[in-house]
């Protein structure tokens, strides 16, 4: 068994980004900035935006933060990312979700421009992903594939099982499985004979969001085991989708939590920015 470093392959991903960063300042005097919006004082978003700003500093990107309160309406949030939209210095935005109960997180991420949409959500983004001629991918899935690539994991025609069908991970997940020739099957809380069909799986994705939801009876021996999760157990410790303990010892590969799918986010995250950076200002 081997555990997929996360860590390792970020700061591989980073350091290329940083390198790059470096040429665009050098050559064509543009640097790039990201927006990070961030609307009340949940404890996650919060550790989770303070660690994109920390990337941002690290690859020389100039990173902005926007802290509102949770009191803020719908319009003056959509005034923000119109102002954002229209700030030649800024070329990705990001809303952190989830945003508070009152607010419209559809219409915030319709509103942000799909060239500076660099978490991928937007519908134009979404639909190119879907065509296969994108410009961004969305920062988890891309992570994901990201880590498997660099371990040479190979994905073609290998059944990939995705547990979860969100927006922001399960869906898109899978469309990126595909494209890469893997048979792929998408799984949620209505799948019937959840443990046969994960037992099938050669690369079984996690994004359930259920602490240790994923056990050793479910994953065939020798799969490779993705863990998107990020949650607390019943002692208040982070841990994952996984029961990793009780299911490493079946597995080729596994990525651990923390240290595995968390720090790719934030990697992929930075490839986007540098991209949208270089597209507004039209550098090969
Ligand atoms: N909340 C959880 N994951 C994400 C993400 O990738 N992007 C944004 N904007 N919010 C999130």
């Amino acid at each position: 068994m081997q555990i997929i470093d996360g860590k390792k392959v970020s700061a591989n991903v980073k350091e290329r980004v940083r390198l790059e960063c470096e040429r665009l300042v050098k050559e064509h005097g543009v640097t790039p900035g990201l927006a990070v919006v961030i609307v009340g004082d949940d404890p996650a978003s919060r550790v989770y935006v303070n660690n994109k700003k920390k990337a941002c500093e690290l690859v020389g990107f100039k990173s902005e933060e926007y802290a509102l309160p949770a009191e803020t309406t719908q319009e003056e949030l959509l005034s923000l990312v119109d102002t954002l939209n229209n700030k030649d210095d800024i070329n990705g935005i990001l809303v952190q979700l989830p945003l508070p109960k009152h607010l419209d997180d559809k219409s915030v991420i319709e509103r942000i421009s799909p060239k500076k949409d660099v978490d991928a959500f937007h519908a134009v983004n979404v639909g190119k992903i879907m065509l296969g001629e994108y410009d961004f991918l969305p920062c988890t899935p891309a992570g994901v594939m990201e880590m498997l690539h660099q371990y040479e994991i190979p994905v073609e025609g290998k059944q990939c099982v995705v547990i979860g069908r969100s927006n922001i991970v399960g869906k898109p997940m899978g469309m990126l499985l595909l494209h890469e020739n893997g048979t792929v099957t998408i799984c949620h809380s209505r799948t019937k004979n959840l443990k046969e069909v994960c037992q099938r799986a050669d690369i079984l994705v996690a994004a359930v969001g259920r602490a240790k939801f994923v056990t050793a009876d479910m994953v065939k021996d020798g799969a490779v085991v993705i863990d998107v999760g990020m949650n607390r157990d019943e002692n208040g410790k982070l841990c994952g989708d996984v029961d990793f303990e009780n299911v490493k010892d079946k597995c080729s590969y596994i990525t651990p939590v923390p240290g595995g799918v968390g720090p790719m986010t934030i990697a992929t995250l930075m490839k986007n920015t540098i991209k949208a950076c270089k597209i507004q200002n039209g550098i090969e």
